[in-house]
């Protein structure tokens, strides 16, 4: 049998329809039972009339439930009353699973919504979100294909670091050390060397004990790699690459985006060129808003805030202190206090969404930086986890540079939703892993 989704319901008119969802909201008023049943497509409502229905359909309209699992068959009607302005005069209703009366109702704390995750996924809210954030993931993948990248997948149990190391989960490896990654990028690096121009979409994992609105311990995480690409070219990519993903969300979304009340407009204007201005650029916006800071500050919450809040379009923030950034970042030559590294900041004060950088590709170089960064943070990588990575910089090395986009915090900027946990289906924070 073909069944029907509650969007086309309208678009059959008088026909016979069969719909397979779930109870939204029901209601009985004299001799008829109203259930609005909905599915992955929204929401329609199913008449079952005493009189027309045969015993053990009334019976199980009766027994149906908020969130009772149904089938149900019967013809399109025109119906002012109804949310649509349509409903299907139901002469067929089964229930598939009753169900226990379901343990979310109108008005819950964020911790239990929380706790009933895999509940609270059916809301037309969370619904709408996740629909969305399959098709940033569609474009994404588009846009790297179309610009003739290869998708690669990286191991996600490491023994590298891949930023600091300081904020990674270890694990025990059948009694070795190793660690959730914290990046792929060291892995993307090597596949430069065949595949020229790659991507990863991956998780990437921080054990940071930061508890923002911006912070999961676990999130997926888009890096791209290059060879031969500098920060030049870097930026103007991920420029397109960002307008690309807001384009294709309005000229194919409007309908999700519009439920989520995103305001149109306002993607509309995130069009390359974006603005560009230098870290110490930064320092002395944010100085002049009444901040305090000295160079080799980095910027939090409410820095990022304050930096980009009167802001429409991103904001590259460029040539960061090269105590802030990590060891395989090249040193700017015009101004060696700092690295060929650019950040991406969201506007309206989302923060940051893109780390990049040029990576250094000279051995002499790369030992110097990860000596120098060992200084600077106070720690010692263990050289024996690094050898391969510095085995690439010995053999036909090439100059290269690459990303790192946090797809949660991608979505949470551009659907303007409060808190990153939003952007994904069972976020990972630092006091939340259940369910
Ligand atoms: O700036 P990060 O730490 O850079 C790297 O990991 C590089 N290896 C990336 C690269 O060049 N291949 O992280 C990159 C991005 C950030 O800009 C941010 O969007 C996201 O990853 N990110 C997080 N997203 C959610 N929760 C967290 N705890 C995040 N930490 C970083």
């Amino acid at each position: 049998m073909a069944y029907s989704h509650a969007s086309e319901v309208p678009q059959k008119l008088g026909k016979e329809v069969s719909l397979r969802g779930w109870v939204y909201r029901k209601r009985e008023s004299g001799g008829i039972i109203f259930i609005i049943v909905r599915d992955r497509t929204g929401t329609i409502q199913a008449s079952i009339k005493k009189d027309n229905v045969d015993a053990k359909t009334w019976k199980a309209a009766q027994d149906a439930i908020i969130e009772s699992s149904v089938e149900l068959k019967g013809s399109v009607k025109k119906d002012e009353r109804a949310p649509s302005g349509y409903e299907i005069e139901g002469s067929v209703f089964k229930t598939i699973s009753i169900g226990e009366p379901y343990p979310i109702t109108e008005y819950q704390s964020t911790e239990l919504l929380l706790d009933k995750r895999h509940l609270w996924l059916r809301s037309v809210k969370m619904t709408n979100i996740m629909k969305l954030r399959s098709y940033f993931f569609r474009y994404l993948r588009k846009f790297h294909d179309g610009k003739g990248f290869y998708e690669i997948t990286p191991p996600l149990i490491t023994r590298s670091a891949g930023e600091t190391g300081a904020d990674m989960f270890p694990i025990d490896y059948f009694g070795q050390e190793a660690f959730l990654t914290e990046s792929s990028q060291q892995y993307a690096e090597a596949m430069i060397y065949s595949l020229e121009k790659v991507y990863t979409f991956a998780p990437s994992y921080r054990a940071e004990k930061s508890r923002t609105v911006k912070h999961l311990a676990e999130y997926w995480h888009l890096e791209m790699e290059a060879a031969h690409y500098n920060l030049d070219k870097l930026m103007k990519f991920e420029e397109e690459m960002v307008s690309y993903v807001a384009g294709q969300l309005v000229k194919n979304n409007e309908d999700e985006l519009k439920q989520l009340n995103v305001d149109m407009e306002s993607l509309k204007r995130i069009r390359a060129p974006f603005k560009r201005i230098t870290y110490e650029q930064a320092l002395e916006i944010l100085n002049q808003k009444g901040k305090n800071l000295k160079w080799g500050d980095d910027f939090g919450v409410d820095e990022e805030r304050l930096l980009t809040e009167e802001e429409e379009k991103p904001v590259f923030v460029m040539y960061w202190p090269r105590e802030l950034k990590a060891f395989y970042q090249p040193i700017n030559p015009k101004d060696e206090r700092t690295t060929m590294s650019v950040d991406l900041q969201a506007p309206h004060g989302h923060g940051e969404i893109i780390g990049a950088s040029e990576r250094i590709w000279k051995y002499d170089e790369l030992m110097q930086r990860f000596k120098e960064f060992e200084i600077a943070k106070n720690i010692k990588f263990n050289m024996a986890n690094y050898e391969w990575y510095i085995d690439l910089r010995r053999y036909g090395s090439v100059p290269h540079a690459g990303y790192g986009l946090g797809t949660e915090r991608l979505i949470k900027w551009m659907l303007n939703l409060d808190h990153i946990r939003d952007a994904i289906p069972f976020p990972r924070m630092i006091n939340r892993v259940y369910p």
